[in-house]
Protein backbone atom coordinates (compact mmCIF):
# COMPACT_ATOMS: atom_id res chain seq x y z
CA UNK A 1 0.00 0.00 0.00
CA UNK A 2 1.51 3.20 -0.87
CA UNK A 3 0.09 6.64 1.23
CA UNK A 4 0.98 10.18 0.90
CA UNK A 5 0.54 12.97 2.55
CA UNK A 6 -0.04 15.85 1.01
CA UNK A 7 -1.40 19.60 2.37
CA UNK A 8 0.08 23.24 2.60
CA UNK A 9 2.74 25.14 4.02
CA UNK A 10 2.77 24.22 7.98
CA UNK A 11 0.62 21.55 8.11
CA UNK A 12 1.92 19.33 9.81
CA UNK A 13 2.60 16.07 7.73
CA UNK A 14 6.31 15.88 8.66
CA UNK A 15 5.37 15.60 12.48
CA UNK A 16 2.45 12.91 11.57
CA UNK A 17 4.43 10.68 9.42
CA UNK A 18 6.55 9.28 11.85
CA UNK A 19 3.84 8.61 14.53
CA UNK A 20 1.85 6.66 11.92
CA UNK A 21 4.57 4.87 10.78
CA UNK A 22 5.20 3.22 14.43
CA UNK A 23 1.16 2.47 14.89
CA UNK A 24 1.47 0.73 11.36
CA UNK A 25 4.80 -1.14 12.65
CA UNK A 26 2.67 -1.96 15.73
CA UNK A 27 0.55 -3.96 13.91
CA UNK A 28 3.82 -5.91 12.02
CA UNK A 29 3.28 -4.22 8.74
CA UNK A 30 7.03 -3.30 7.06
CA UNK A 31 6.71 0.53 6.60
CA UNK A 32 8.91 2.45 5.06
CA UNK A 33 8.75 6.03 5.77
CA UNK A 34 10.05 9.22 2.67
CA UNK A 35 9.64 12.31 1.87
CA UNK A 36 9.43 14.66 -1.28
CA UNK A 37 11.60 16.24 -3.17
CA UNK A 38 14.35 14.11 -1.41
CA UNK A 39 14.59 10.20 -0.26
CA UNK A 40 17.25 9.21 -1.91
CA UNK A 41 21.10 10.72 -2.17
CA UNK A 42 20.57 12.70 -4.93
CA UNK A 43 17.51 13.54 -4.61
CA UNK A 44 18.26 15.28 -1.43
CA UNK A 45 20.92 17.31 -3.63
CA UNK A 46 18.20 17.97 -6.01
CA UNK A 47 16.09 19.40 -3.07
CA UNK A 48 18.52 22.01 -1.82
CA UNK A 49 18.96 23.38 -5.27
CA UNK A 50 14.93 23.78 -5.27
CA UNK A 51 14.75 25.18 -1.57
CA UNK A 52 17.87 27.04 -2.10
CA UNK A 53 16.67 30.79 -1.45
CA UNK A 54 19.64 32.13 -3.95
CA UNK A 55 17.74 30.35 -6.61
CA UNK A 56 15.29 33.38 -6.80
CA UNK A 57 15.42 33.32 -10.52
CA UNK A 58 14.10 29.36 -10.84
CA UNK A 59 11.64 29.26 -13.76
CA UNK A 60 8.13 27.46 -13.01
CA UNK A 61 9.11 24.58 -15.43
CA UNK A 62 12.63 24.39 -14.44
CA UNK A 63 11.39 24.25 -10.82
CA UNK A 64 8.99 21.77 -12.32
CA UNK A 65 11.49 19.30 -13.87
CA UNK A 66 13.58 19.23 -10.70
CA UNK A 67 10.93 17.82 -9.06
CA UNK A 68 10.46 15.13 -11.50
CA UNK A 69 13.93 14.56 -11.27
CA UNK A 70 13.42 14.44 -7.75
CA UNK A 71 10.63 11.68 -8.12
CA UNK A 72 12.10 9.69 -10.61
CA UNK A 73 14.98 8.48 -8.38
CA UNK A 74 13.20 7.98 -5.77
CA UNK A 75 10.55 5.69 -7.18
CA UNK A 76 12.73 3.58 -8.50
CA UNK A 77 15.30 3.21 -6.12
CA UNK A 78 12.98 3.37 -2.66
CA UNK A 79 9.18 3.29 -3.31
CA UNK A 80 8.73 0.40 -5.79
CA UNK A 81 10.76 -2.24 -4.37
CA UNK A 82 9.57 -1.79 -1.05
CA UNK A 83 6.02 -2.14 -2.25
CA UNK A 84 7.22 -4.75 -4.95
CA UNK A 85 8.29 -6.55 -1.02
CA UNK A 86 4.85 -6.31 0.12
CA UNK A 87 5.66 -3.12 2.29
CA UNK A 88 3.72 0.01 3.24
CA UNK A 89 5.16 3.49 1.74
CA UNK A 90 4.21 6.31 4.14
CA UNK A 91 5.96 9.65 1.56
CA UNK A 92 5.56 13.29 2.75
CA UNK A 93 4.29 14.40 -0.48
CA UNK A 94 4.14 13.02 -3.90
CA UNK A 95 3.06 14.13 -7.60
CA UNK A 96 -0.29 15.71 -6.09
CA UNK A 97 2.06 18.76 -4.77
CA UNK A 98 3.31 19.50 -8.12
CA UNK A 99 0.08 19.48 -9.86
CA UNK A 100 -1.00 21.62 -6.30
CA UNK A 101 2.09 23.80 -6.43
CA UNK A 102 3.38 23.83 -10.05
CA UNK A 103 0.05 23.48 -11.64
CA UNK A 104 -2.56 25.71 -9.51
CA UNK A 105 0.11 27.24 -7.96
CA UNK A 106 2.20 29.08 -11.11
CA UNK A 107 -0.04 28.15 -13.53
CA UNK A 108 1.31 25.77 -15.63
CA UNK A 109 -0.86 23.43 -17.51
CA UNK A 110 -2.03 20.19 -15.91
CA UNK A 111 -1.88 17.81 -18.49
CA UNK A 112 1.90 18.48 -19.32
CA UNK A 113 2.81 18.26 -15.49
CA UNK A 114 0.43 14.50 -15.54
CA UNK A 115 2.50 13.65 -18.66
CA UNK A 116 5.86 14.51 -16.51
CA UNK A 117 4.34 13.17 -13.32
CA UNK A 118 3.60 9.54 -15.10
CA UNK A 119 7.10 9.36 -17.13
CA UNK A 120 8.80 10.31 -13.96
CA UNK A 121 6.71 7.72 -11.75
CA UNK A 122 6.49 5.10 -14.07
CA UNK A 123 2.35 5.03 -13.78
CA UNK A 124 2.48 4.55 -10.31
CA UNK A 125 -0.22 6.11 -8.09
CA UNK A 126 -0.77 6.51 -4.14
CA UNK A 127 -3.56 3.91 -2.65
CA UNK A 128 -4.37 6.65 -0.33
CA UNK A 129 -3.68 10.21 0.21
CA UNK A 130 -4.13 12.64 3.18
CA UNK A 131 -4.75 16.14 2.85
CA UNK A 132 -3.82 17.95 6.15
CA UNK A 133 -5.77 21.01 5.73
CA UNK A 134 -4.94 23.84 7.25
CA UNK A 135 -6.13 27.61 7.10
CA UNK A 136 -3.01 29.08 4.39
CA UNK A 137 -2.06 31.62 7.15
CA UNK A 138 -1.60 29.63 10.17
CA UNK A 139 0.62 27.25 8.50
CA UNK A 140 3.17 30.00 6.98
CA UNK A 141 3.02 31.15 10.33
CA UNK A 142 3.47 27.48 12.01
CA UNK A 143 6.58 27.34 9.47
CA UNK A 144 8.41 30.54 10.01
CA UNK A 145 7.93 30.00 13.94
CA UNK A 146 9.58 26.35 13.36
CA UNK A 147 12.73 28.21 11.63
CA UNK A 148 12.20 26.48 8.51
CA UNK A 149 12.03 28.84 5.56
CA UNK A 150 12.65 28.09 1.69
CA UNK A 151 12.33 29.19 -1.78
CA UNK A 152 9.00 28.13 -2.05
CA UNK A 153 7.54 29.15 1.15
CA UNK A 154 8.61 32.94 0.66
CA UNK A 155 6.42 32.81 -2.67
CA UNK A 156 3.43 35.61 -2.34
CA UNK A 157 0.61 33.98 -0.36
CA UNK A 158 -1.73 34.41 -3.32
CA UNK A 159 0.13 31.89 -4.50
CA UNK A 160 -0.24 29.49 -0.87
CA UNK A 161 -3.75 30.56 -1.56
CA UNK A 162 -3.68 29.09 -5.12
CA UNK A 163 -1.91 25.82 -4.25
CA UNK A 164 -4.66 25.35 -1.31
CA UNK A 165 -7.39 25.98 -3.89
CA UNK A 166 -5.53 23.31 -6.09
CA UNK A 167 -5.68 20.73 -3.36
CA UNK A 168 -9.14 21.47 -3.02
CA UNK A 169 -10.23 20.65 -6.34
CA UNK A 170 -7.65 17.64 -6.52
CA UNK A 171 -9.56 16.08 -3.45
CA UNK A 172 -12.96 16.16 -4.96
CA UNK A 173 -12.10 15.29 -8.40
CA UNK A 174 -11.25 11.76 -6.87
CA UNK A 175 -12.82 11.20 -3.31
CA UNK A 176 -11.84 7.62 -3.31
CA UNK A 177 -8.61 8.43 -2.94
CA UNK A 178 -8.18 11.52 -1.20
CA UNK A 179 -9.14 11.61 2.56
CA UNK A 180 -9.41 15.24 4.61
CA UNK A 181 -8.07 15.55 7.52
CA UNK A 182 -8.75 18.81 9.96
CA UNK A 183 -5.13 19.76 10.34
CA UNK A 184 -6.35 22.76 12.66
CA UNK A 185 -6.63 20.45 15.66
CA UNK A 186 -4.14 19.78 18.05
CA UNK A 187 -1.28 17.09 16.87
CA UNK A 188 -2.59 13.98 18.72
CA UNK A 189 -6.29 14.35 17.21
CA UNK A 190 -5.00 14.92 14.35
CA UNK A 191 -2.58 11.44 14.82
CA UNK A 192 -5.89 10.10 15.38
CA UNK A 193 -8.10 10.85 13.21
CA UNK A 194 -5.35 9.85 10.73
CA UNK A 195 -4.93 6.21 12.03
CA UNK A 196 -8.39 5.70 11.77
CA UNK A 197 -8.47 6.65 8.67
CA UNK A 198 -5.53 4.17 7.09
CA UNK A 199 -6.73 1.42 9.49
CA UNK A 200 -9.98 1.80 7.95
CA UNK A 201 -8.52 1.13 4.46
CA UNK A 202 -6.24 -1.29 5.41
CA UNK A 203 -9.40 -3.18 6.90
CA UNK A 204 -11.28 -2.50 3.44
CA UNK A 205 -8.38 -3.12 1.28
CA UNK A 206 -8.47 -7.08 2.99
CA UNK A 207 -11.62 -7.52 2.06
CA UNK A 208 -11.77 -9.85 -1.06
CA UNK A 209 -13.40 -8.03 -3.83
CA UNK A 210 -15.83 -10.75 -5.26
CA UNK A 211 -16.40 -13.14 -1.97
CA UNK A 212 -17.50 -16.26 -2.29
CA UNK A 213 -20.99 -16.50 -2.10
CA UNK A 214 -22.56 -18.17 1.27
CA UNK A 215 -23.63 -21.83 1.37
CA UNK A 216 -27.24 -20.05 2.18
CA UNK A 217 -26.89 -18.06 -0.46
CA UNK A 218 -26.03 -21.23 -2.90
CA UNK A 219 -28.52 -23.24 -1.45
CA UNK A 220 -31.35 -20.30 -2.00
CA UNK A 221 -30.71 -20.56 -5.70
CA UNK A 222 -30.93 -24.18 -6.42
CA UNK A 223 -34.52 -25.55 -7.69
CA UNK A 224 -36.83 -26.97 -5.31
CA UNK A 225 -38.03 -30.50 -5.97
P1 LIG B 1 8.57 20.55 2.55
O1 LIG B 1 9.12 19.16 2.37
O2 LIG B 1 9.18 21.25 3.69
O3 LIG B 1 7.09 20.56 2.50
O4 LIG B 1 9.10 21.37 1.30
C1 LIG B 1 8.85 20.97 0.02
C2 LIG B 1 8.41 22.18 -0.78
O5 LIG B 1 8.38 21.81 -2.15
C3 LIG B 1 7.01 22.64 -0.44
O6 LIG B 1 6.97 24.04 -0.55
C4 LIG B 1 6.16 22.02 -1.52
C5 LIG B 1 7.08 22.01 -2.70
N1 LIG B 1 6.83 20.99 -3.72
C6 LIG B 1 6.43 21.40 -4.97
O7 LIG B 1 6.27 22.59 -5.23
N2 LIG B 1 6.24 20.44 -5.94
C7 LIG B 1 6.45 19.11 -5.71
O8 LIG B 1 6.25 18.27 -6.60
C8 LIG B 1 6.87 18.71 -4.38
C9 LIG B 1 7.10 17.27 -4.08
C10 LIG B 1 7.04 19.68 -3.42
Amino acid sequence: MFITLEGPEGSGKTTQIGPLAEFLRDQGYDVLTTREPGGTRIGEQVRGILHSLENTSMHPRTEALLFQAARAQLTAQVIRPHLEKGGIVLSDRFADSTLAYQGYGHGLPLDALRTIIAFAAGGLQPDLTLLLDVAVEVGLQRRAAGGEWNRLDAYAIEFHRRVQTGYAALAAADPQRWVKINAGQPPEEVQQAIQQVVQERIRVGKKPVNPLPTMAAVTDRLPSR
